[in-house]
């Protein structure tokens, strides 16, 4: 079940550029797997166990396609929220806990499920630093040494005076050990990163795919630990929503993203830990 792999970041070898645009020396480094510690604890789950896995529904930010903030949801958002609410309400799920990071949006998205909530700092949305509360276009275009050390080097690339894919990894190992220690069902309402980073964990998947995984918004992804797996399926919402910039052009080439405003149904599309 363990890998136990630890990856050389491909971007370092291949351009022979640093993390950050800004220093000069060439690092060649060498990245463990944040959650191999997890991995060899070998938690035995419990069979049939379900955790709901939510973004927030699209905020005031999304809309401006602005990093971090603490803004509130959208109309849209709310609309999420109450149909998130109502499927969970509706589902019958005995003993449902609900788990939100410290932001606003993700309290606001939980609102309507009826269910004892805890909030933790843990997994609020990947720190940006200096550039909380800019757009993309503005970083590009005024940091372009910082926005393509990004681009070249996303898993590693730390914000300044913020965090990496990384660094957001290891600040969710308590997060992931209670969650795995726990025997209820769990709905965790997160964010885009830190959602990732879960599941990437929950399916042992590939480190250098992590900063780029999909978490659709206004989409539940429920995993069901069956026959000793973690199988994934997302339950989509017809709630419109708006991905712009980078999220988007990361999202067009999704073969799990509906159409917009493409009915509610489940979507088919399966996936397993490897
Ligand atoms: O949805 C927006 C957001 O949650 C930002 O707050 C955050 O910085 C970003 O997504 C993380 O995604 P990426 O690493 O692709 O920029």
């Amino acid at each position: 079940m363990c890998r136990g792999f630890g990856i050389v970041c491909e971007a370092h070898k291949k351009v022979l550029e640093p993390c950050r645009g800004a220093t000069k020396e060439f690092i060649k480094m060498k990245v463990e797997n944040p959650f191999n510690e997890l991995y060899l604890k070998h938690f035995d789950i419990v069979e049939g166990r379900t955790i709901y896995l939510s973004r927030h529904g699209e905020s005031e930010y999304n809309l401006e396609d602005r990093i971090g903030g603490d803004s509130n949801l959208t109309a849209r958002g709310q609309q999420y929220a109450k149909a998130l609410g109502l499927y969970m309400n509706s589902s019958g799920i005995a003993d449902l806990k609900v788990w939100t990071s410290n932001l606003v949006r993700t309290q606001q998205t939980a609102a309507y499920v009826s269910a004892p909530k805890e909030a933790y700092a843990e997994i609020d949305e990947i720190n940006a630093g200096q550039f909380d509360g800019y757009t993309y276009e503005e970083v590009e275009a005024m940091y372009p040494q910082e926005f393509e050390a990004r681009a070249q080097d996303k898993l590693c690339y730390r914000y300044p005076k913020g965090e990496s894919y990384i660094d957001c990894c290891k600040r969710i190992l308590p997060i992931l050990e209670k969650m795995e220690r726990s025997t209820e069902h769990l709905l965790i309402v997160a964010h885009q990163a830190i959602l990732r980073c879960i599941v990437t964990y929950l399916l042992q998947g590939d480190l250098r795919k992590l900063p780029t995984t999909k978490i659709p918004q206004h989409c539940l992804i429920r995993v069901t630990w069956l026959n000793g797996e973690n199988i994934i399926d997302y339950i989509r919402t017809p709630i419109d929503h708006s991905e712009q910039g980078i999220v988007k052009s990361v999202l067009e080439d999704s073969a799990v993203l509906p159409p917009k405003g493409a009915s509610s149904e489940k979507i088919g599309d399966s996936q397993t830990k490897s």
